[in-house]
């Protein structure tokens, strides 16, 4: 449940661990990001991160979560710093992070994609040739950006943006050719607009497999992970288990429908 402060509070959070709250756990995010986390126009803060903590850190560990919202370029330094306890925030598992914070196990799969206007010329990759794309600062969509530009031979350039609700207000204002975002995230942009902007579709080669791999281009596969400090093992252990748990009861799909039905 959002509230005035700017942090939303979940609840209910004795249920299944038996015993009193353990208090307040905070939880690093950037905001918005939709469907992950985001606020209603009734300003309550909802998601698929939002209700998996709930369920793992209230239900299943007798916590009470509470978001806190951080800039996702800092958000790892600030965990570090002890600004909050652990960090959910569709974020992707990868090395460079993990030098620096300990993951969880996957808990989703996104891969990053191309958004442009549906009147562009782009249908691949490559055609973003000489062309700006948009992407928040310091995400996974920066660094397939990056990767793209050197495929290029520098030929693109990146804008990058602190939150990415911005990347698609230049996409729309024609300030960017593309947004190269995760994949759920565009999509919902995409549902919303669908008469001004689509997907990249590529060719059928390009497109990934595997769990839900999206019919259209895909720069790559990744896995969301909540990112703990690196002297917290007996709570990121806790957490695995509660996964597992909240996987095999059935929690984990009840969620995942409510986000990603249809
Ligand atoms: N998955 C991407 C990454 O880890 C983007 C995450 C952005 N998350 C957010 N809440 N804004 O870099």
């Amino acid at each position: 449940e959002g509230n005035a402060s700017g942090n939303g509070s979940a609840s209910g959070n004795e249920s299944g661990s038996g015993g009193e709250s353990k208090g307040q756990i905070l939880i690093g995010s950037d905001i918005p990001y939709r469907p992950f986390e985001y606020r209603t126009n009734e300003d309550e803060l909802v998601g698929f991160d939002v209700d998996i903590a709930e369920a793992v850190f209230g239900e299943q560990l007798g916590y009470d979560p509470e978001f806190k919202q951080t800039s996702f370029d800092t958000i790892i330094p600030s965990l570090n710093n002890g600004n909050f306890r652990v960090i959910m925030s569709a974020m992707t598992i990868n090395d460079t992070r993990a030098e620096k914070v300990d993951f969880s196990d996957p808990y989703f799969t996104a891969y990053q994609t191309i958004v442009v206007l549906q009147n562009s010329e782009v249908q691949s990759a490559e055609d973003l040739a000489g062309k700006s794309v948009g992407v928040q600062k310091g995400t996974t969509g920066q660094t397939a950006a990056e990767e793209l530009k050197e495929e290029l031979d520098g030929d693109l350039t990146i804008k990058s943006y602190d939150q990415i609700p911005a990347a698609f207000s230049a996409l729309m204002n024609n300030q960017v050719s593309a947004v190269i975002n995760d994949n759920t995230v565009s999509a919902e942009f995409v549902n919303q607009n669908e008469d001004a902007v689509r997907f990249v579709e590529g060719d059928g080669e390009a497109a990934a497999e595997g769990e839900n791999a999206p019919p259209y281009l895909t720069l790559t596969v990744e896995e969301y992970g909540i990112a703990f400090r690196q002297d917290d093992d007996e709570l990121r252990e806790q957490v695995n288990e509660a996964l597992a748990t909240i996987r095999e009861n059935g929690t984990y799909d009840e969620i995942y429908s409510e986000y990603f039905s249809g």
